[in-house]
């Protein structure tokens, strides 16, 4: 989302509200949601800070001017209640600005507002929805994904493992992969997400607990470019752009060969923008071809099957799409953050 549609929703969600202020309070409440240190004109400025002198220049004064109109309305607001608030003696008996608290209503978290896009565009493609597990056996996780045991991801310091010995909390949601394959049912077209964990210190992009999807495909004659169609129609579907367009760039993960980290044509402009750092292209996932030792690990014919898979974070989506500077404000536990989607 640019800093236009960023403003445009502010002002959106600003009106929206302002109608079901009831008292006092209410204008408090707005006011601390969109004015306060943490609300969302806050936010909105954390986010024009990075942008280029010139959108700033431009930026500036519409930001100004948005802040402005917020205040005015909520003092004006302000004044109706104040008139009204009893004198002492009035108090004792009735308090006359009293009122049912507004409704509090709920939404679905962001979380799960992607996950049922990204689960329709892959089952609008014919694939299945599958669930995995967040406990993890390490055969799963590393071992059947053609992860060597002396492969650094393995080490404590990048993974939490369990009491139990073997187990652990999943790393990706490549975990799926080997328990579906060796239901031996093929051809076939799974898409899957969930919580991942991995014992990293958190900064702006990372944090120790995320979200991942992943999707993969197995049958006959399966070739690079039927992940590369693939890729493309989820990533138009998904943008709402049809003319995003992908490149590949060579990638390492032992369970692909070839690996690759796909890019797309920046879907937030044309030409450059503060998004892809002006370049025109932006980072969306890891994928590439099905591993043969893989195949054959969980009970596939690597000379008849082949197949492709893919895999990214979903926080990444949001942050893109919502220019949301800070992977941790997720967790933050702030309903002024979450309220914004
Ligand atoms: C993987 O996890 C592969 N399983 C992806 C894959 C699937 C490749 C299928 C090929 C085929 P990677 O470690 O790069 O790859 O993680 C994928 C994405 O998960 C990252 O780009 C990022 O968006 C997200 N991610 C990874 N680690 C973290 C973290 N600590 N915090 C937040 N997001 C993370």
């Amino acid at each position: 989302m640019n800093i236009q549609e960023i403003i445009e929703q502010i002002k959106t969600i600003f009106f929206s509200k302002l109608p079901s202020i009831q008292n006092r309070e209410d204008v408090e409440k707005l006011r601390i949601e969109f004015l306060g240190r943490k609300g969302n004109i806050a936010d909105l400025m954390a986010h024009f800070k990075i942008l280029p002198e010139e959108e700033r220049r431009k930026f500036g004064p519409i930001i100004q001017k948005i802040r402005s109109e917020i205040e005015q309305m909520l003092s004006d607001k302000e004044s109706v209640y104040a008139k009204a608030t009893p004198d002492d003696s009035q108090k004792s008996f009735f308090d006359v600005t009293t009122s049912l608290s507004s409704e509090l209503k709920g939404t679905k978290h962001i979380f799960s507002q992607v996950v049922e896009e990204l689960e329709d565009i892959f089952i609008s493609m014919g694939y299945d929805i599958v669930y995995g597990n967040e406990v993890e056996d390490a055969y799963y996780n590393f071992t059947a994904l053609n992860i060597p045991e002396n492969h650094p991801a393995r080490e404590a310091t990048d993974t939490f493992w369990l009491t139990k010995p073997g187990m652990l909390l999943r790393t990706h949601t490549s975990s799926v992969q080997a328990h579906i394959m060796k239901k031996g049912k093929l051809p076939l077209a799974i898409f899957s997400s969930g919580r991942c964990y991995r014992n990293e210190k958190t900064d702006a992009t990372h944090d120790f607990m995320f979200m991942q999807y992943e999707c993969m495909f197995i049958d006959t004659e399966v070739s690079i470019s039927n992940l590369l169609a693939t890729a493309q129609n989820f990533l138009r579907a998904l943008f709402k752009r049809e003319d995003l367009n992908i490149r590949v760039r060579p990638g390492y993960f032992p369970f692909v060969e070839p690996g690759v980290e796909l890019d797309a044509t920046c879907p937030f402009c044309k030409g450059g923008c503060a998004f892809c750092k002006k370049t025109g292209w932006i980072e969306m996932f890891g994928a590439g071809l099905i591993h043969p030792n893989v195949l054959k690990m969980s009970g596939i014919d690597e000379t008849k099957y082949s197949g492709f898979a893919l895999g990214g974070g979903i926080e990444r989506l949001i942050m893109l799409r919502h220019g949301i500077p800070d992977i941790r404000l997720f967790r933050s536990n702030k309903i002024a953050f979450l309220d914004q989607f």
